[in-house]
């Protein structure tokens, strides 16, 4: 049987502005152009997942407006169970208004819907969450509602990932309850997670062009990432997560897990938007074969 992999997390739609330069306070300036992407740390670690042949499922909100609608049918169409992902009456659904220049971009999000995604909520869809293999947990919606996510998972002995984007500070008997914690640099430096041996044994942390490292029976390892040109690095760390947590899923090994996360990142950076250039299960194979051959 596939592993069933459930994301309670956020979902968002994506107003992105592409322009040369951010402006400074109290400056204009005239951009390049706009576009509304679908988007949401939850939802992009969703389609990451199912793209790469996993079977997800989510547990989310939108609001009751025509975001909503779209940003369902977006993850119905990867595939993804929606069956979880009630509308909110009289809320927005969750944007996030993106400012993308080159090497750089700067998010605000408004969480709307996702605010709604309660522990009572996760409550009533208790049943789908208790039948995964593997849970995926981001913090674009309430900390409270990680920390019971979290209590059921141990409590049935269901691995979570946790992706702590953006930063937040859990608290040390929660972190404990993750199998793996994927923060990025700048979150890992916020949170000071390997002060405490225990937690420090679960970071995989993602250092963008870098790569990725972890500890390993008490040996760091780096794992380098593949060398691209970058388009658009929104969603590079979601790509990663999703793909993590199906090389995960499917019993892989954490060297390996992680080689094939990088090599979806790397993948997924190459074309704009955050879901845009998320490989396929085809796609990333033949990336890592061909970057195998060449080096
Ligand atoms: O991680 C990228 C995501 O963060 C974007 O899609 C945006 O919605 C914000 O939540
Ligand atoms: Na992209």
């Amino acid at each position: 049987k596939q592993p069933i992999i459930t994301v309670v997390g956020s979902i968002n739609m994506d107003m992105v502005t592409v322009t040369d330069q951010v402006p400074v306070q109290g400056e204009t300036l005239i951009g390049e152009r706009f576009e509304t992407i679908p988007g949401g740390k939850g939802a992009n670690q969703a389609v990451a997942a199912a793209r790469l042949g996993g079977n997800v499922q989510f547990i989310g909100r939108v609001g009751d407006d025509a975001f909503g609608k779209e940003l369902q049918q977006v993850l119905q169409q990867e595939g993804i169970s929606v069956t979880n992902v009630e509308p909110v009456t009289h809320s927005s659904s969750g944007v996030a208004t993106i400012l993308l220049s080159e090497n750089d971009n700067r998010i605000i999000v408004i969480p709307g819907a996702n605010r709604h995604v309660t522990p009572e909520y996760v409550e009533r869809h208790k049943e789908q969450l208790l039948a995964s293999d593997l849970v995926l947990l981001q913090f674009e919606i309430p900390l409270e509602t990680i920390r019971y996510c979290l209590d059921l998972c141990e409590q049935a002995g269901i691995p979570a990932i946790v992706n702590p984007a953006p930063a937040q500070n859990l608290g040390e008997d929660y972190w404990k309850k993750a199998l793996y914690i994927t923060p990025n640099e700048t979150e890992e430096k916020e949170l000071d997670l390997d002060q405490n041996q225990e937690i420090a044994q679960k970071l995989i942390v993602t250092m963008g062009e870098r790569g990725a490292k972890f500890t390993e029976n008490g040996e760091e390892k780096l794992v380098p990432s593949y060398k691209v040109e970058p388009t658009d690095t929104t969603g590079a760390g979601d790509t990663f997560n999703g793909a993590l947590a199906v090389a995960i899923s499917e019993n892989m090994s954490l060297q390996q897990a992680v080689e094939f996360a990088n090599a979806a990142a790397a993948l997924s950076v190459q074309r704009f938007g955050a879901q845009g250039g998320m490989p396929t299960r085809d796609e990333l194979e033949q990336f890592i074969r061909k970057s195998r051959e060449q080096s």
